[in-house]
């Protein structure tokens, strides 16, 4: 009798997480990430440490992956990698370990692009109660390194209706946070400070781009100015204020964020909106999409947290909608650090 259960190893290393996953058919069996603390100190991801740290990891992290979901190797139909976007160092030490991987086994490659990845980790079914969106969606897609509207017609056809024209949302918190002398990454932390915070006390600027663009650099900009002018003042404005600057500059964004998206589902008609990318794990955000709920009455896709991060689920479920359509890739396959959808 055939085996109609496909399972697919995926791996992702395109920034600074080392993330394995096992996968049978749309159910997530293993989903194991090694985080790097290294980068914490320099504020910033530095790509050189990145990818030294994904060699140290990445046969660790498939052991642990592997024995989480009790398969064997020679039980795998498929490796899906990250190709791109990302950075150069850190995609060739999982494209380069998936392609000598897929080599060995005899099994096909499946490149994928991790922002598909991102909007895909809806698609995972993990118990019998998940609803997945209904096509045509849209998604708003807010990571470290990008800032989308995206429409979805099918698992693999996606455009883009707006995007960033400068840094991505994700840097926008980040870089307020270093500003603050918080840890990389700081978006957590500036979600965590907000919860406690009055969001109303302080007013930061707008950019506005045509359609359904954004830009965050000038945000940021007014952001550093407001912090420098207030601490000239009083050296202590950070200590005293921490929480209600955080909420406000989060409420801003978020503000900022989801102008953009109502206007796109009032445009379009479309009733089902997801978000996705590691913002997504942002409290306030989540909150927020939700009330959009009875605002515009449509259904709304919020991850779990475990997929709003960078993760090898997210890969692996990419994978495997490509594998049921047999878009392999051949071992001459490049990383792209650019990559559109
Ligand atoms: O998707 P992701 O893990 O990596 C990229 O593909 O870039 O996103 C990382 C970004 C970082 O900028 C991080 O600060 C942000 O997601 N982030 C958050 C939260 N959790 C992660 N931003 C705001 N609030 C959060 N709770
Ligand atoms: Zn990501």
């Amino acid at each position: 009798m055939q085996n109609l259960n496909t399972y697919v190893l995926a791996i992702e290393s395109s920034c600074d997480d080392t993330s394995c996953a096992i996968l049978c058919n749309n159910t997530v069996l293993s989903n194991i990430t090694a985080n790097q603390k290294i980068h914490e100190k320099y504020g910033g991801v530095v790509p050189e440490l990145a990818s030294r740290d994904h060699q140290k990891n990445i046969v660790p992290v498939l052991q642990e992956a592997l024995k989480v979901a009790n398969i064997t190797l020679e039980q795998l139909n498929a490796v899906a990698v990250t190709v791109g976007p990302g950075l150069m160092g850190s995609l060739l030490v999982g494209l380069s370990f998936a392609k000598s991987l897929a080599l060995a086994l005899n099994i096909p490659l499946v490149g994928v692009n991790h922002m598909q990845g991102h909007i895909l980790a809806h698609f995972i079914i993990d118990d019998k109660d998940h609803e997945c969106p209904q096509f045509p969606f849209l998604c708003l897609t807010v990571s470290g390194g990008h800032t989308q509207l995206v429409k979805i017609t099918d698992h693999l056809c996606f455009e883009i209706l707006g995007s960033t024209i400068d840094d991505a949302v994700g840097e926008a918190f980040d870089k307020a946070a270093k500003i603050l002398g918080l840890p990389y990454p700081g978006g957590p932390l500036i979600d965590k400070y907000a919860k406690e915070g009055d969001r109303s006390k302080f007013k930061f600027s707008t950019s506005h781009v045509p359609g359904y663009n954004y830009s965050f650099s000038g945000i940021k900009t007014s952001f550093l100015y407001f912090v420098q002018n207030n601490v000239q003042k009083n050296p202590d404005f950070v200590k005293e204020n921490l929480n209600d600057i955080c909420a406000s500059y989060q409420h801003h964004l978020i503000e900022v964020l989801l102008k953009n998206t109502k206007n796109l589902i009032k445009e379009t008609g479309i009733k089902h909106l997801a978000i996705a990318g590691g913002v997504s794990a942002n409290s306030e955000l989540r909150k927020q999409v939700k009330a959009l709920e009875t605002e515009l009455n449509i259904k709304t896709f919020i991850p779990k947290f475990e997929y709003c991060t960078d993760n090898a689920a997210m890969i692996g479920i990419t994978g495997y909608y490509k594998f049921l359509k047999k878009e392999f890739s051949g071992l001459d396959i490049i990383p792209q650090t650019r990559m559109s959808l």
